[in-house]
């Protein structure tokens, strides 16, 4: 492998609090340790479309605790075809980049996979997304302040379902995935979590509406992740208005909300941490990785481990709502 002295940056698919920091950690670990930087705009668009600046340490400057992320993001239909990918790597070529760090959520690692084998070309990954959905890492940039963001407004909702003596199903994102809905309800102690792992929740409801709701709560709160598969908080607050309709039922969609706001403390330490790790990475000769975290612990995972396998929800969590719900 050709020695790599120049690394190019990119955030792609949905923004996420930390990907500032992440963009920082890693052009200030590849400066300190002697790479020139390129700063890559809008993803895999920015590629095709020839969008690239040097980055020098000032570049990221004051932006730690930013979220969004400065280098803007897309999610490039073009990257999907062997056309795009290939006006990509020219630009890539022009622009005298030997290596890649991606930060971004599924989707985003998918691509870097697919680029990476084409064209033999070294790319490390960093998980970028609320949705904390990849696998072999148990935390992504952007979920913890997503899950506060999530808590914070559950809060206030709680106020005036008390008050009013509501039942109320706030939708959370997550895509496919069940964390925030359920990390959500817990931290904010609501009365139950919908989500798409768990099929057979959606039919507990009834359950926990006749049992809970009615002889010791007068006011509820369900999270519900958006996904077909538990139906949203509309098609769940539509069933459960038509099944009972004493109940006074309302329905918050918290929507991108949650992809806001400056990072937490956690998501920067995790960001710079990872952003760092990249360029070790890079250093030892790895490619084709993702970094993540397990147990603190920085590790190197496979994209075809992250994107392929099913991050599994800790049914303990499901248990310990159930438990504290009564
Ligand atoms: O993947 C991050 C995410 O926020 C998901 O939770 C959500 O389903 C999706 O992106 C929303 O995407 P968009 O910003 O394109 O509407």
């Amino acid at each position: 492998m050709a020695a790599i002295k120049t690394i190019g940056i990119l955030t792609s698919g949905g923004d996420a609090p930390g990907m500032n920091a992440a963009i920082r950690s890693v052009t200030r670990s590849a400066i300190f340790s002697g790479f020139k930087v390129k700063g890559i705009y809008r993803g895999y668009r920015g590629l095709i479309d020839d969008d690239i600046v040097d980055f020098k340490t000032q570049n990221v400057s004051n932006i730690i605790q930013q979220g969004g992320t400065i280098l803007k993001t897309a999610r490039c239909k073009e990257f999907t075809t062997e056309e795009g990918r290939q006006r990509a790597f020219e630009v890539i070529k022009k622009h005298g980049i030997d290596a890649l760090v991606v930060i971004g959520g599924d989707g985003s690692l998918t691509g870097a996979r697919q680029f990476a084998s084409e064209f033999d070309f070294p790319i490390i990954g960093l998980p970028g997304t609320i949705d904390n959905d990849l696998y072999g890492t148990d935390h992504t940039i952007g979920y913890d302040t997503a899950l506060n963001t999530i808590m914070w407004c559950v809060d206030r909702i709680r106020d005036t379902a008390t008050s009013h003596e509501r039942l109320f199903f706030i939708e959370v994102m997550g895509r496919n995935a069940g964390f925030l809905a359920l990390n959500g309800a817990i931290a904010s102690g609501a009365e139950a979590a919908i989500i798409p792992e768990i099929s057979t929740e959606v039919d507990q409801l009834a359950e926990l509406i006749q049992n809970g709701f009615r002889k010791s709560k007068n006011s509820s709160i369900v999270l519900v992740a958006e996904s077909p598969v538990t139906g949203g908080a509309m098609g769940l607050a539509e069933r459960v208005r038509k099944e009972y309709p004493d109940y006074d039922v309302r329905v918050t969609i918290l929507g991108h909300l949650q992809r806001g706001g400056s990072p937490t403390a956690q998501d920067r330490i995790l960001a710079s941490r990872m952003g760092a790790a990249a360029v070790d990475a890079l250093l030892e000769g790895q490619r084709n990785v993702m970094i993540g975290d397990d147990d603190e612990q920085i590790v190197y995972v496979p994209f075809s481990k992250a994107i392929k396998n099913e991050k599994p929800i800790d049914r303990e969590l499901l248990n310990t709502l159930r438990r504290l719900s009564i």
